[in-house]
């Protein structure tokens, strides 16, 4: 299958774009011993234990979204690209307070998928409507930095215009470089 840690990642992030949450949180961490390592963060609708374990159960899916869809993708998938690849995740909610969901993943292990394009991602990521503020930090070989949408949207105006698309894409590259 070809998909990236970048792709999973912006799969949890939708779903807490789609929580109703005001603030959505994103840390992404390499370490120089190769471990790659993120947390969501969203104070969203969040989810009572029955919810959860439904959202984390690879057989079940709501039928809202994709009515032809039998088996969900989301956390589960997450579940299980992360144990097969030797890491590990954690996710916490609660009901009307929010949700967090934490992976990671050892690169010295053969199957853990490619980490693909982190620029990109922040991106899409940014694109997100629904959270009034969302917050990046990424941390990695360097010093690493953050982002945040407010302060870009301040700076480029709505990110969704094609000028501001062209400076926000160059603008998260140059992070990326110099990192
Ligand atoms: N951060 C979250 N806050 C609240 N509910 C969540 C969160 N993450 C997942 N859920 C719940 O778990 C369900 C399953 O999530 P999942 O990502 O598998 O599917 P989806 O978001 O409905 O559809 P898709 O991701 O395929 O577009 C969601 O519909 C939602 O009810
Ligand atoms: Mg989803």
């Amino acid at each position: 299958m070809h998909f990236t840690l970048a792709d999973l990642v912006t799969d949890i992030t939708q779903n807490g774009a789609e929580s109703g949450a005001a603030l959505l949180e994103l840390e992404i961490s390499e370490t120089p011993g190769g471990e790659f390592r993120f947390t969501v963060r969203d104070n969203g609708k969040g989810m009572g234990p029955d919810e959860l374990k439904r959202a984390m159960d690879p057989f079940v899916t709501d039928g809202i979204k994709h009515p032809r869809r039998r088996v969900g993708l989301g956390l589960p998938f997450l579940i299980q690209t992360a144990e097969q690849s030797g890491g590990g995740w954690d996710i916490k909610s609660e009901k009307g307070k929010g949700t967090t969901v934490s992976a990671w993943f050892d690169a010295g292990n053969v199957d853990m998928p490619p980490v693909g394009d982190i620029p990109g991602m922040f991106r899409s990521i940014l694109m997100f409507r629904g959270p009034g503020e969302i917050h990046i930090t990424r941390r990695g070989r360097g010093g690493g930095y953050e982002i945040r949408k407010t302060e870009l949207t301040e700076a480029l105006g709505d990110l969704e215009d094609t000028g501001s698309l062209v400076l926000l894409d160059q603008y998260l590259r140059s992070l990326e470089e110099d990192e």
